[in-house]
């Protein structure tokens, strides 16, 4: 696979701290298509203050999920852009049922329809991650204020203390990675986002890695899913 070819959608799912912006960003370097992360374009909304960013921020301070006609109106204007064309991974969408059934009509409708390389059927991957793995990771991560890099107190620290080793900003700390709200978000994962997991399990689309390992392992895993699909053109 090069970065020349049409991969299409690639979903990454996984609870809170699986590690799916870790690996997103890996992915998006290896293969040249975007990472759309649904809770980083929300940060940004909240961080500017937007109507919608309004509409989120108590919501994601409580670890709850934002409704699903909100983010799904979100995600539809972010596929259409022209960076899509060639593909694009999705960290933390879709997260409820009703957020798969939309993407699934979504890509129907109108995703890929002039693309000369075909429609592709999404490469759907979770990482499955020990609970008490996840609150250990997310305790620990720190992530750059700038750019989104993402750290880890005990199993990927900076260089310097508190300074991105790329871009040299300041780390910071979610505020939804209090333990408190680390619980909360991982229950809605149980209630919510599951079910999703399920569903393309029944599609027979579903890939599972295991995301317990050194992030760099994980990494070839999913690659090694990626380079391994199926030849899936609708
Ligand atoms: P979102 O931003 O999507 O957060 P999340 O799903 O809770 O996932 P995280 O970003 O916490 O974890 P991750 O899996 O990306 O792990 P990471 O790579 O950072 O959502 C936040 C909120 O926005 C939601 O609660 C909700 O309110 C709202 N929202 C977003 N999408 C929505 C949607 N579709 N519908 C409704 N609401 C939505 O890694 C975690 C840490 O572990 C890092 O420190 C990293 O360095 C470390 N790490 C990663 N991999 C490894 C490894 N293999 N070994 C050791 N450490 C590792």
């Amino acid at each position: 696979m090069d970065a020349s070819q049409n991969l299409g959608p690639v979903i990454l799912l996984g609870p809170p701290g699986a590690g799916k912006g870790t690996q997103a960003k890996r992915i998006s370097e290896q293969y040249g298509i975007p990472q759309i992360s649904t809770g980083d374009i929300l940060r940004d909304n909240v961080q500017r203050g937007t109507e919608l960013g309004v509409q989120a921020k108590a919501i994601m301070g409580r670890g709850e999920l934002v409704p699903d006609v909100l983010v799904c109106d979100m995600v539809a204007c972010r596929l259409r852009d022209a960076d899509c064309a060639r593909g694009f991974i999705l960290d933390g969408f879709p997260r409820t049922a009703t957020q798969a059934g939309w993407l699934d009509a979504f890509f129907e409708s109108e995703l890929f329809d002039n693309s000369s390389a075909g429609k592709r059927l999404p490469i759907v991957i979770r990482i499955d991650v020990d609970y008490n793995q996840l609150v250990k990771r997310l305790t620990g991560r720190r992530t750059c204020l700038a750019n989104g890099h993402i750290y880890n107190v005990y199993f990927q620290p900076p260089r310097v203390e508190g300074i991105c080793d790329v871009d040299g900003s300041p780390l910071i700390i979610r505020n939804d990675d209090r333990e408190e709200v680390i619980r909360k978000r991982l229950l809605e994962y149980d209630l919510q986002t599951k079910p999703v997991a399920e569903y393309y399990e029944h599609k027979g689309r579903l890939a599972s890695v295991n995301g317990d390992l050194d992030i760099g392992e994980v990494t070839g895993q999913i690659f090694w899913v990626v380079e391994h699909r199926d030849g899936n053109c609708l």
